[in-house]
């Protein structure tokens, strides 16, 4: 079994006041509503290529609207 993990984004919307620094570190990860604020794309898999950047959107949202869940 090669045990690989999957991580996900996910923006809680009711954290989220359109700072938009998620989408301008990483747009191939979010989309911006019609109010500014942000949502994952998809269902919010990450990539392994991207996952570096999905680290950096969840540390520098300055609400702490944006989370990374693993699932194995
Ligand atoms: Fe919202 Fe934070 Fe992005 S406030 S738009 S999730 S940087």
């Amino acid at each position: 079994m090669s045990g690989s993990i999957s991580l996900k984004v996910q923006v809680d919307a009711g954290r989220c006041q359109g700072h938009n620094r998620c989408y301008a570190i990483a747009p191939e990860l979010f989309e911006i509503d019609d109010y500014g604020n942000s949502r994952a794309k998809g269902d919010g898999s990450v990539p392994p290529a991207l996952e570096e950047k999905a680290r950096l959107a969840v540390k520098n949202c300055p609400e702490h609207a944006v989370r990374l869940t693993q699932e194995s």
